[in-house]
């Protein structure tokens, strides 16, 4: 790819010259103006999500009723559909900053106009029974603030991933969830998909040998948004950039398969600041990632390269390819074992969203030990800082 301005040796000598220097700051300093805001707001109906053509039939008893906040893309087109789909969650409110978009969305789901908040009315499910539960959908850095006001309602949260911008704000979610003594689940979808449930299980049976490495791609290129027009390109609403969004997948990836965390990581970052979509986030994240049995994991996300949705294993017997790894639906996967190859099908990638969310509700319902909770998503948020200072320093950072 071209990099046109901060190749990794010339990032490293301008942190050698002095901070100021730093695209991380310049960054910072440039963010205000021209960015959207960091704060909870309506936005246009989004780019993709369907509503449904029927609203869904009356809940089953002892359902779990959720509100979802934030409809974009994703609030619209999978939580909401997955919360519908689980056998024991329903749709039991919407949140928007939109309130022609939340009528649309409510009147699809079967609401009736008194389930409809806005931010400003949000305290408000305080006092509604009907909700248990709110699922967080909202741009990255508003996830700790909604997910604390969520906990102050009294209502258990499941929030999108990445948890937060910075383990502080892990924390601070984590201690919210304490305090109001409700559940705090992350919604890492891949721990309830298919495929990436059976690559794990086949790497604790051993099916490769020893795991020597594994390579992670998480690639998309960015249209002509700049940070006046999408959230994940501003720094306060996306954090670091690519790396959180979407190599996350790759992250988590290499940790389950593995079963293990990081002991030390090397990271780099390659900006473009002249090109307008990348004035306050690095185009692209790499980060070399070593764990204690030996395993080292090569990680490549960006915002600036042709897709790309994979991850390889390679041990001592073998090798597990899976590509595309993480989608939504569509996930393919084989193992190769000297010249024979075998094409896996472990199930449909699709039912990852309802399961996910039934999940939730066997957590509140029956006290099941959540796979994914906020201590996971603090761990992951410290592993991503630790990429980025490293980054910035040019050093491994040890775990
Ligand atoms: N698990 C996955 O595979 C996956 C995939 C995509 C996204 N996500 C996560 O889902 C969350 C939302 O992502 P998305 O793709 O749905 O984003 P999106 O399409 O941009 O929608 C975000 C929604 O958040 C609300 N919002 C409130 N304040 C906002 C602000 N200042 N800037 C922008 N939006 C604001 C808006 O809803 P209203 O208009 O209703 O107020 C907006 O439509 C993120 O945490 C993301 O990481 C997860």
């Amino acid at each position: 790819m071209t990099d046109k301005n901060t190749s990794r040796r010339t990032f490293l000598q301008m942190t050698g010259v002095g901070l100021a220097a730093s695209p991380w700051l310049a960054a910072c300093a440039t963010a205000q103006s021209t960015s959207i805001p960091r704060r909870a707001q309506g936005m246009p109906w989004p780019n993709w999500g369907e509503l449904p053509e029927t609203p869904p039939g009356p809940p089953k008893a002892g359902s779990v009723g959720i509100a979802v906040v934030g409809l974009g893309g994703y609030g619209i087109g999978k939580s909401l559909p997955a919360v519908a789909e689980a056998e024991g969650t329903h749709v039991a409110a919407v949140v928007s900053g939109n309130p022609e978009k939340a009528a649309k969305v409510a009147a699809a789901y079967g609401l009736p106009d008194d389930a409809i908040y806005s931010y400003d009315t949000f305290a408000r499910i305080a006092e509604d029974d009907r909700i248990e539960a709110v699922y967080i959908v909202l741009p990255t850095g508003l996830h700790a603030e909604w997910t604390e006001f969520a906990f102050a309602a009294g209502k258990h949260v499941i929030c999108e991933k990445p948890m937060a911008l910075t383990p502080a704000e892990c924390e601070r979610m984590i201690a919210a969830s304490k305090r109001a003594n409700k559940k705090l689940m992350i919604a890492y979808r891949c721990h309830f998909e298919p495929y990436n449930l059976k690559a794990t299980e086949l790497m604790k049976a051993g099916a490769i040998g020893a795991i020597q490495t594994i390579e992670t791609t998480n690639c998309y290129t960015v249209g002509t948004a700049t940070p006046a027009d999408d959230w994940r390109l501003v720094k306060a609403l996306t954090g670091g950039g690519a790396l959180e969004d979407y190599g996350l997948y790759g992250l988590q990836a290499t940790m389950y398969l593995t079963g293990e965390t990081p002991s030390k990581v090397i990271g780099q970052t390659e900006w473009q600041t002249e090109d307008p979509r990348f004035t306050e986030i690095p185009a692209t994240t790499r980060a070399e990632i070593h764990f204690p049995s030996g395993a080292v994991a090569n990680l490549t996300t960006s915002y600036n390269m042709p897709g790309s949705n994979t991850v390889i294993a390679t041990g001592t017997d073998g090798k597990l390819i899976m590509d595309p790894a993480t989608y939504y639906d569509g996930n393919a996967m084989k193992l190769v074992k000297g010249d024979a190859e075998t094409v896996l099908t472990p199930g449909a990638s699709s039912v990852q969203f309802s399961r996910m969310v039934q999940h939730f509700a066997d957590a509140i319902r029956k006290d099941v030990e959540i796979k994914t909770p906020g201590e996971m998503g603090l761990r992951d948020s410290k592993i991503i800082q630790a990429i980025y200072k490293s980054a910035q320093t040019g050093e491994a950072v040890t775990l």
